[in-house]
């Protein structure tokens, strides 16, 4: 298992991860109509890798195998967050959370944010996230709730000088 940046070409095997950490894992929290409006099977590919190529994300591979991809940006806010649904509970969500607190050290971000789904809550919590806000958005029309949650970092925000 190696965790490596995003690479031009890697677009479809994102999708496929999206996809199935949606319709076979995120399923048992969501009814099937938020799950369609979620991920829906014809999500435009001109669209989709648009959206992948500008978040830029960390990606997990395993035997050549995409099997999971998580972002960090700029300001700390963690867009997207999938581990694919034949690869779930094997610590690859906890690899790729391990690098974006790398990430979020060598930007010196002080807080990491994301709106995060019913599915991936508690795992969130485990590594140190706590809910700000529950939320309802809509999506194609349908509400899929989640909660805003975030994490302060401990000295990521200070200067060196000023650091401990
Ligand atoms: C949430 C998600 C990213 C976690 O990835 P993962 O690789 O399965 O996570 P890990 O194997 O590193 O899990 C680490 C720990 O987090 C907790 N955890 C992970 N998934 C959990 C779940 N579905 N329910 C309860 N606890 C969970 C557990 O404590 C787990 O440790 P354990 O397996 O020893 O009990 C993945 O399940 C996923 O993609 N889910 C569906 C899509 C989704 O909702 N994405 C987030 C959008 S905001």
């Amino acid at each position: 298992m190696r965790i490596r940046r995003f690479r031009t070409g890697d677009e479809a095997a994102l999708f496929r991860v999206y996809f199935t950490a949606i319709h076979e894992v995120a399923c048992r929290d969501y009814a099937p109509e938020q799950i369609d409006a979620w991920a829906p099977a014809n999500l435009d590919p001109d669209l989709w890798a648009e959206r992948v190529r500008r978040i830029d994300p960390f990606v997990a591979e395993s035997g050549g195998e995409i099997v999971g991809y998580a972002d960090v940006q700029r300001n700390g806010y963690i867009d997207h967050f999938f581990v694919s649904g034949t690869h779930a509970r094997q610590g690859i969500g906890t690899l790729l959370m391990n690098r974006l607190h790398r990430q979020a050290r060598e930007l010196r971000l002080a807080t990491l944010t994301s709106d995060v789904s019913r599915t991936a809550e508690p795992f969130f919590a485990r590594h140190g996230f706590r809910v700000v806000e529950r939320r309802f958005p809509v999506v194609r029309g349908v509400t899929i709730p989640n909660a805003l949650m975030s994490r302060q970092l401990e000295y990521a925000g200070r200067r060196p000088e000023t650091a401990p």
